[in-house]
């Protein structure tokens, strides 16, 4: 009786438990690589981007923790200095500060970028956090297409202007978030501005791509200096990025894919470990011009590699910021 009972009752025991395994193991596999090393940040001095949510927050909490001085360079500084308030709570870090940057005005990046030098003279850690996804039409103050005027131009132009003081630093970092959207990226030469048409998506992955060709002309420039800049993708991670993909904003929508963003999404946590690896890991110390993920070196997508691109784009970017190297 009960072995006729057990056989019966395995399969719908067992198949559950080994799916249920599985996919608890499929999940640890996409949550990627972790950064657990050690490290002292003390009297090491920090800028991040867009850093009041996601995995900017994320990131600010971890190099806190660490001990490092942090400027935390957000639009909303009504967020920045809740999400401040919480980190040095969590932490009991005093050296967490909420600075006004606005990536769509360039006035803005020059305020932030000269306020911060009248307060500290050094900067060793860079990371341009900030960016906008998948946005409608929209134009930056300054009449730059959104994507690659906040994700490309207006951190080309913060990255200039804190350059002097990044050197004086050495060794010092940067950090680009990229994302792996810039394989379906290219540059549109005759119009980078998307002002004759505009592809919402295609403008997000040429602004990922610009990405990777500023790190990688910028770690041409910067040989010798001992500063490095680096890029990466940090994953797909559940944060507001996907704020304006209409599907997710409906509750059927929010509902059905409730379980896959369990599965295949990577947590804020799990988001910030790449750009931690790639701003911390005394490994990395002399690496530069390099693309990462999951806490591993990547190759780029061949678009990346095209070199009168990435000249062209150097030179359209400082021609729209006024910022030269
Ligand atoms: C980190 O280094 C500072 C001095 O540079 C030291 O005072 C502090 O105790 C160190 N923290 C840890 C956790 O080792």
């Amino acid at each position: 009786m009960g072995e006729i009972r057990k056989r019966v009752l395995s399969p719908l025991v067992y198949g559950p438990a080994l799916s249920a395994v599985g996919i608890y193991l499929l999940r640890r596999y996409m949550q990627g690589g972790q950064f657990t090393k050690k490290t002292n940040e003390t009297g090491r001095v920090a800028i991040v981007t867009g850093c009041n949510t996601g995995i900017g927050k994320e990131t600010v909490l971890e190099l806190a923790r660490r001990g490092a001085t942090i400027y935390m360079a957000c639009r909303d500084m009504q967020k920045c200095e809740q999400a401040r308030k919480e980190i040095v709570e969590a932490t009991k870090n005093p050296n967490v500060f909420a600075r006004e940057l606005d990536l769509c005005s360039m006035e803005s990046i020059r305020k932030f970028a000269a306020g911060f030098k009248k307060e500290q003279k050094k900067l060793h850690i860079l990371i341009n956090n900030a960016g906008v996804m998948d946005c409608p039409k929209m134009l930056t103050t300054d009449g730059f297409e959104m994507q690659i005027g906040v994700n490309h131009m207006g951190h080309f132009l913060l990255t200039l202007l804190l350059l002097d003081v990044l050197k004086n630093s050495a060794p010092s970092r940067i950090v680009v978030l990229s994302s792996i959207a810039h394989r379906f990226g290219s540059i549109n030469q005759d119009d980078l501005n998307s002002e004759e048409s505009y592809d919402r998506k295609q403008a997000y992955c040429q602004s990922k791509l610009a990405n990777i060709m500023f790190t990688r002309e910028l770690s041409k420039r910067l040989r010798g200096t001992r500063v490095t800049v680096n890029a990466l993708h940090p994953g797909v991670v559940n944060t507001e990025l996907f704020r304006n993909t209409f599907f997710l904003r409906t509750k059927l929508g929010k509902l059905l894919i409730a379980p896959i963003i369990w599965i295949f999404i990577k947590t804020v946590r799990s988001g910030a470990q790449t750009t931690l690896y790639v701003a911390l890991d005394p490994i990395l110390k002399e690496v530069s011009g390099q693309y990462f993920s999951d806490c591993r070196p990547k190759r780029v997508g061949s678009a990346a590699l095209d070199d009168d691109a990435a000249k062209f784009l150097w030179t359209e970017s400082e021609k729209w910021t006024g910022a030269h190297l």
